[in-house]
């Protein structure tokens, strides 16, 4: 490690924490770091909880969640539901974090767990559900299948399985709710720019994430083809304060950027540009004030 390097861990002592992209953030750590997602002061399980209003919880659910992480929705999911006859299958990639989850929901035998990319789940279940949901997930197996497969060929296996899930695993009536990032925001913008400095498919920075994207292109020919009903709303982040700018740095490395560059030569360029970017957001008490922004997919299958 040289001297830059050496002196930027001695400042940043949490920069020794690292982990990959198969186990993510440890799930505590997660749990620390996570702010609260506020959009005109309602959270984003709120909505979540809006939205299950409109699922008919008198009838048996067979759900399934993608990328349940710590258990946030699972928790909204299962406190608001009415009727005991459901059947919960979640899936992430992460071990850490289906081992907490399934700690977490101890209590509860009609949960399933499995370890696994989200589409490469989804290509292989032959599960009906009612209802499938994702919170701020969905869009992290889509990059990393685009930069495994290449961008076309990626593209063309992701939007073709989105369609089988459509076709073969809803029915009249089944939802499908998604929380996907806005790369656009104040807060993905900058991460964007670090992303794209290793990984190419990020390399239009001026437009919504491939993600987004490709996401929006097959649902919105599935709605043309009278197969699902679509609503799709933008919703700007209330501003998330920091500290400092060390507080920011931490979240930003570690937990947006999963520590992927902690051990990265272009670790000292990128703290660089943090922190200049950060000084845009800076109040004169030096609270930091950075806003996200998300979109919300609400579809229903036509019978
Ligand atoms: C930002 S967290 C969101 C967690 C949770 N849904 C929430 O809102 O708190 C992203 C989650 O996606 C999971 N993940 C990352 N890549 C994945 C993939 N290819 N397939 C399934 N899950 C994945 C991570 O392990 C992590 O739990």
């Amino acid at each position: 490690m040289n001297q830059k390097m050496k002196s930027l861990y001695k400042e940043y002592p949490w920069l020794k924490i690292t982990t990959t992209i198969k186990e993510y953030v440890a799930p505590e750590y997660y749990n620390r770091l996570l702010k609260d997602y506020t959009f005109d002061g309602k959270k984003d399980t709120q909505f979540f909880e809006e939205f299950l209003k409109s699922v008919h919880s008198n009838e048996i659910i067979n759900a399934l969640e993608l990328g349940c992480g710590s258990g946030r929705a699972t928790k909204v999911f299962i406190d608001s539901l009415k009727t005991k006859e459901f059947k919960l299958e979640l899936v992430d990639l992460s071990k850490r974090m289906l081992d907490f989850s399934q700690k977490k929901f101890r209590n509860r035998k009609n949960l399933e767990f499995f370890e696994s990319d989200s589409i490469a789940f989804l290509e292989k279940t032959s599960e009906v559900y009612d209802i499938i949901f994702s919170f701020w997930s969905f869009s992290h197996s889509v990059h990393q299948i685009l930069i495994k497969k290449g961008y076309g060929e990626g593209k063309m296996y992701i939007q073709k399985v989105i369609r089988k899930v459509i076709k073969e695993n809803m029915k009249r009536s089944s939802k499908f709710f998604l929380i996907h990032f806005d790369s656009l925001s104040e807060e993905q913008k900058i991460l964007m720019k670090q992303w794209n400095k290793v990984f190419p498919i990020y390399n239009n920075l001026d437009s919504q994430s491939p993600s987004k994207l490709l996401i929006t292109e097959v649902l919105e020919e599935l709605c043309k083809e009278g197969l699902i009903k679509l609503r799709s709303n933008y919703f700007e982040g209330d501003a998330i304060t920091y500290l400092s700018t060390n507080e920011a740095l931490e979240v930003f490395l570690n937990f947006h950027m999963e520590s992927y560059f902690n051990e990265n030569s272009l670790l000292p360029d990128i703290i660089g540009e943090l922190e200049n970017y950060f000084r845009k957001f800076t109040d004169k008490d030096g609270r930091i004030k950075i806003k996200p922004g998300c979109f919300i997919y609400e579809v229903e299958r036509n019978g």
